[in-house]
């Protein structure tokens, strides 16, 4: 087993300078997963190098692709896939290995992929995946803590409203659409960047889908022998510059993060804005730099292009330095306020009030020893720890690894003074 490790940080540093941001999680795990459609060698460039994708090169290596890696560019091939199942051990390690689900029955009729449990995200079903897919013919079973995909009658176009716009339920719809004869159209749809991104890769393998990035996508059904593997740039990650954002709008900055399109992150950027800082856009960056104290704001989070719910801790952190009050709303997931109450060690004041948060802003923090709860709780945690008054450890960062490549390294290189050593106690 490797030994775990930590972050120390000595806080009090100032942040300048600039970052680029790496390709978008959520966009190359799908990516990936869609790469089973091409049966062959797909190239998909702008990959991040982090664990989550580590991961789904495994879920793919077990039904019997190929998978090598250069730098940040993956190939995989497909060709030679012929296993449906993804085992319990890689479902429960990330959630995301759900998303072959669609690309598995669209290519082969069928697909068999352990059910998530349940995660500190809350309840996470996955209902609307399976009723989007159940809608274009595919009959599923539970069997053993599995879910297992048939399609005795073969794939047929149909008309799906989703009751949430959920990411995960309209890619797995939309990929698995792709081979279903005639017409697919999808009501209700997720709108988030990532979702455009993956129906751009689908096209570019011979797919017919339209209207990615609104409410309403339509995808006309090919022949699975209609598809071919292709290559594809990933999208930068929207989640990881709003993050370096935060930085910047914490420590004053001014603070550019390059390899994004503004366009992703408006509703953040409203909010950073409102909170007193300068942003200024390019073509694909992003400067934030403030003058003033930080000024209190009320943030709900929304389905795209509402306000991100990956971005709600980082702005829970800059609440809690405001001038003010703010209220946090989770809209899009239960328990997902575990930020705060490791945050609140750190000098904080935030009560939590069902999906509220009450964020009553102080003027420092102190650093402590506290842990990652989940990928963007660990984020923000080091972020704190950068601006607090003395020394912060941050515990558990292998969630911090899931999600962010070389966060401390890019953190360094704008100022920050922090280090990854191996954790003494492996209690945290
Ligand atoms: C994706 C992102 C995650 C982000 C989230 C919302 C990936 C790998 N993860 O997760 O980082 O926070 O979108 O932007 O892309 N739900 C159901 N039934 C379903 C599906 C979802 O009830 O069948 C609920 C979930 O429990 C949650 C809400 O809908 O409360 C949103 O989930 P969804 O949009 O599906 O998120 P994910 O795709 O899991």
């Amino acid at each position: 087993m490797l030994t775990a490790e930590m972050i120390v940080i000595e806080g009090g540093t100032p942040l300048r300078g600039t970052v680029r941001v790496s390709g978008a999680k959520n966009s190359a795990l799908k990516l990936m997963a869609a790469s089973i459609l091409g049966n062959g060698p797909t190239t998909i460039t702008n990959v991040p190098i982090i664990s989550d994708i580590a991961v789904m090169a495994k879920v793919l290596e077990t039904l019997g692709a190929r998978v090598s890696r250069h730098d940040h560019t993956i190939e995989i091939d497909t060709a030679s896939v012929d296993k449906w199942e993804t085992p319990y051990e890689l479902v429960s390690k990330m959630r995301a290995s759900i998303s072959v689900l669609g690309p598995l029955v669209a290519r082969f009729g069928r697909a068999r992929v352990a059910m998530p449990g349940g995660c500190n995200l809350g309840a996470r079903k996955i209902d609307m995946h399976m009723l989007g897919m159940q809608a274009l013919g595919v009959q599923f079973k539970t069997d053993h803590g599995f879910i297992e995909a048939t399609t005795p009658e073969g794939l047929h176009g149909a008309y799906v409203s989703l009751d949430f716009p959920s990411v995960g339920a309209t890619e797995n719809t939309m990929m698995c659409a792709v081979t279903a004869q005639g017409t697919t159209i999808i009501e209700n749809a997720a709108r988030e960047p990532e979702i455009e991104d993956l129906a751009n890769m689908l096209n570019a393998m011979g797919a017919r889908v339209s209207g990615a990035g609104t409410s309403i996508i339509t995808i006309q059904g090919v022949s699975p022998e209609d598809l071919h593997p292709c290559q594809h740039a990933t999208c930068g990650d929207r989640i990881e510059a709003g993050t370096f954002l935060v930085a910047g709008a914490l420590c004053a900055g001014p603070v550019t993060v390059e390899g994004i399109d503004p366009s992703f992150l408006r509703m953040a950027l409203m909010k950073l804005q409102a909170m007193g800082c300068r942003v200024e856009c390019g073509e694909d960056s992003i400067t934030v730099s403030r003058m003033e104290p930080l000024k209190a704001t009320d943030i709900q989070t929304l389905p795209h292009p509402g306000f991100p719910t990956d971005l709600q801790a980082q702005f829970m952190l800059l609440c809690a330095l405001a001038d003010g009050n703010s209220v946090i709303s989770e809209n899009v997931f239960e328990n997902r306020f575990m930020f705060a109450a490791e945050i609140g060690r750190m000098g904080a004041d935030i009560s939590i009030d069902d999906h509220h948060a009450i964020v009553k802003g102080v003027k420092g923090l102190q650093g402590t020893a506290v842990k990652a709860t989940d990928l963007r709780c660990g984020a923000a945690l080091v972020l704190a720890g950068v601006y607090a008054e003395g020394t912060t450890t941050v515990h558990r960062i292998y969630h911090i690894d899931r999600g962010y490549e070389d966060y401390v390294g890019k953190l360094s290189a704008l100022g920050a003074n922090l280090r990854r050593v191996s954790d003494p106690d492996s209690e945290w």
